[in-house]
C-alpha cells in the first residue's frame, strides 16, 4: 500500500463530549443507528457518496478508515468525536486491500463495518469495448468488491458482529445505454454478490446489503450532458437528481444497528424513477 497514513488521536474528553453529543449525533441517537465508537471502512472516499458517508460517519462520533486510491491528505473528510485513518490503496490490488484491512484492524481492534463505494465507470458500448477495458472495469467493480469483503469476513466472523454495504447501479437493474455494458455487468455481478454474501455470512451475524443509486451529483457524473441530466430529471418523480449526502444517508443507515434485520436486500435510492 503506498502513500500517506494520518491519525487524529482520540481527545481524553471524548466521552464527555460524546454524551453531550453535536446536532447529528443526537439525530443519531433519536433512530437508534448507535454509530458513535464504531468504526467504518469506507473505500471511495475522496469523492462523491464515499466523501459524504466519511462525513457523516464522522459526524456521528464513529472512527472511520478512509480509503481511496487518491491522495486524501488535502480533502477535507469532516469532523467528529471519533478517530480518522486516511489510507491510500487500489481496490484492484489485493495487497492494498489487505494492507488496508490490516490496518484498519491494528488500530481499532474492529472493523464494525464496510461501506465500499470505490468504482469506475466505463461508458464504452458494444462495439468500442475491448476486452483490456472490459477487464479493467471488471477488476475494480467487481474483483475489488469481492476482494475486500473476503479480507474483512474473517475479521467480521470472529466477531460475530459486521455490516457490510456494498454499491449497485441502476444499470444493472435497468440497463443503461449511457453507461456501457461492463460497467452495467460488473454492478449485475455486485448485486449477485450481495445476496450470496447475505447467504453465507448470516449465520454470523454479518449482514450484506447494497445500495442502488440513481443518477446522482458526484464526479463520476460530471461528465454527462445537460441534456441527459434534464431527461433524467424530467422523469424522476421528485424531478431533479440525488445528492451524494441522500444516497450516503442510506448507506449508513444500513451499516447501522437500525437496519440490524435487513440482510441481501439492494435498496433503490433512485428518486421514484422506477420501482417494483
Ligand atoms: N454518481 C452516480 O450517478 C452513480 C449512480 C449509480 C451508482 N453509483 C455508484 O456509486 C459509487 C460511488 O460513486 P460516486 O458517484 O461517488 O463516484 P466518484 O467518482 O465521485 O467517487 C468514486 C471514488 O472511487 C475511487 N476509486 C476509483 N477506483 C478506485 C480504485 N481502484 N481503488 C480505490 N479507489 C478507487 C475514486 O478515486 C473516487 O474517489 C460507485 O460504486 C458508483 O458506481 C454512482
Amino acid at each position: 500500500m503506498a502513500g500517506t497514513i494520518s491519525l487524529r488521536p482520540s481527545d481524553a474528553n471524548q466521552s464527555v463530549r460524546r454524551t453531550q453529543g453535536t446536532h447529528m449525533s443526537m439525530q443519531v441517537q433519536h433512530v437508534n443507528m448507535n454509530l458513535s465508537g464504531k468504526t467504518f471502512l469506507v473505500t471511495g472516499a475522496a469523492s462523491g457518496i464515499g466523501l459524504a458517508t466519511t462525513r457523516i460517519l464522522l459526524s456521528a462520533g464513529a472512527n472511520v478508515a478512509a480509503c481511496d486510491r487518491d491522495a486524501l491528505d488535502s480533502i477535507e473528510l469532516g469532523d467528529g468525536d471519533g478517530t480518522l485513518l486516511r489510507l491510500r490503496a487500489d481496490i484492484s490490488r489485493k495487497a492494498d486491500i489487505d494492507a488496508s484491512v490490516e490496518f484498519c484492524l491494528q488500530t481499532f481492534d474492529k472493523i464494525d463495518g464496510l461501506l465500499h463505494f470505490a468504482a469506475i465507470l466505463d461508458t464504452h458500448q458494444l462495439d468500442e469495448l475491448t476486452p483490456e477495458i472490459w477487464d479493467t472495469v471488471m477488476n475494480v467493480n467487481l474483483r475489488g468488491t469481492f476482494l475486500l469483503v473476503q479480507s474483512v469476513a474473517p475479521i467480521m466472523r470472529k466477531q460475530l458482529a459486521g455490516r457490510i454495504v456494498l454499491t449497485a447501479s441502476d444499470s444493472a437493474r435497468m440497463g443503461s445505454l449511457v453507461s456501457g455494458p461492463a460497467y452495467a455487468a460488473s454492478k449485475g455481478g455486485v448485486i449477485a454478490l450481495t445476496k450470496t454474501f447475505a447467504l453465507g455470512l448470516g449465520k454470523f451475524n454479518i449482514t450484506c446489503n447494497a445500495v442502488c443509486p440513481g443518477l446522482t451529483m458526484t464526479g463520476m457524473s460530471s461528465g454527462w450532458s445537460s441534456d441527459l441530466i434534464q431527461g433524467v430529471s424530467n422523469r424522476t418523480p421528485l424531478g431533479r437528481l440525488a445528492q451524494p449526502e441522500e444516497i450516503a444517508s442510506v448507506a449508513v443507515f444500513l451499516a447501522s444497528d437500525s437496519a440490524s434485520f435487513m440482510t441481501g436486500e439492494v435498496v433503490e435510492v433512485n428518486g421514484g424513477i422506477h420501482f417494483d
